[in-house]
């Protein structure tokens, strides 16, 4: 339920030395992806830890440029080797652009070889989504997205519960963005009710999270931020508690505005498909 998240760590050591702490203080579910160069460092990581490969769950997922059915397979295998790994447990659509069904018909290959245990999709929509699971042989198991208590998306849940697709969060909190109270970290709500529960807020908004069925991957290189990320086992928030989140819904991306059609040319773009080295 709880993975570490890597997008934007650094340097291929950094990628590494936050893994290994993450897999030191007992994280055994890391998200990456071909776009975050983090691949490399999570394969180091692994290696050096000494811990078995089937004992850690680990995400990648495909860059645009390579979502079509020729590159996806290519692509793959370039992430399995800087993963040092010959699978995948989860490997996903990072973005809906780009010719997804024939990338999904390679992935669907990949996952019939044994080569990625489970396939997903990441930012679709409620009606995307739908569409993909009606045309596809095999459906996504997940779909990540961006949800968090100031972007709670009830009508994209109740449909993925409907077809049987699990909920990622991603950025459970607004990418850390804080300032004049608008952000998920400095929410003066959440304040309040971390101070009764005492918790902080980051575990507040965890545990509301993973109290709905939604997987979460925080991300954080500092090794006591880990601890506290994962230490969301021993309370519950009550219905007072979520009756106040609840209210704190903005109902839009607190990044992008997904009728933008400038977004899909930059995640079509050069600048977005950095080839991981
Ligand atoms: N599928 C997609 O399209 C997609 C998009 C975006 C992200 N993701 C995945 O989701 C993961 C998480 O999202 P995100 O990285 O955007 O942001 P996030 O997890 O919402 O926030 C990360 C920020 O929060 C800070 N932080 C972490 N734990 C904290 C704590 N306990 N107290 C205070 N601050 C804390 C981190 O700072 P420090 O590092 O300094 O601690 C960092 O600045 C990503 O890393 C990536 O794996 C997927």
């Amino acid at each position: 339920m709880v993975g570490i998240g890597t997008f934007n760590i650094g340097s291929t050591k950094e990628v590494q030395s936050a893994i290994e702490s993450a897999l030191e203080v007992g994280y055994r579910h890391i998200d990456t992806a071909q776009r975050y160069g983090s691949e490399e460092g999570i394969g180091a990581a692994l290696k050096a830890s000494g811990i078995k490969r089937e004992e850690v769950f680990i995400t990648t997922k495909l860059l645009p440029r390579f979502a079509n059915e020729k590159d996806a397979p290519k692509a793959f295998e370039d992430s399995l080797k800087r993963l040092q790994s010959d699978f995948v447990d989860l490997f996903l659509l990072h973005w809906d652009v780009n010719d997804t069904y024939g990338a999904w018909r390679a992935m669907s290959r990949l996952h019939k070889e044994g080569k990625t245990r489970a396939l997903g999709v990441c930012n679709f929509s409620a009606d995307r989504l739908v569409d993909f699971c009606l045309n596809n042989e095999i459906k996504p198991a997940i779909n990540q997205v961006e949800f968090s208590p100031l972007y709670q998306r009830s009508d994209l849940q109740k449909v993925m519960q409907e077809y049987g697709v699990k909920l990622v969060s991603w950025s459970s909190f607004g990418r850390g963005r804080t300032g004049l109270a608008g952000g998920v970290l400095d929410n003066p709500t959440l304040a309040k009710i971390a101070k009764k529960h005492n918790k902080s807020i980051a575990q507040i908004v965890l545990r509301w999270l993973i109290e709905q069925d939604i997987i979460v991957l925080p991300k954080t290189t500092k090794k006591e931020r880990m601890v506290e990320n994962i230490s969301i086992f021993d309370f519950a928030l009550d219905s007072d508690d979520k009756a106040q989140i609840a209210k704190l819904n903005k109902g839009k991306s607190l990044f992008f505005d997904p009728q933008d059609a400038k977004r899909i040319e930059w995640l079509n773009s050069d600048e977005y498909n950095i080839m991981p080295s």
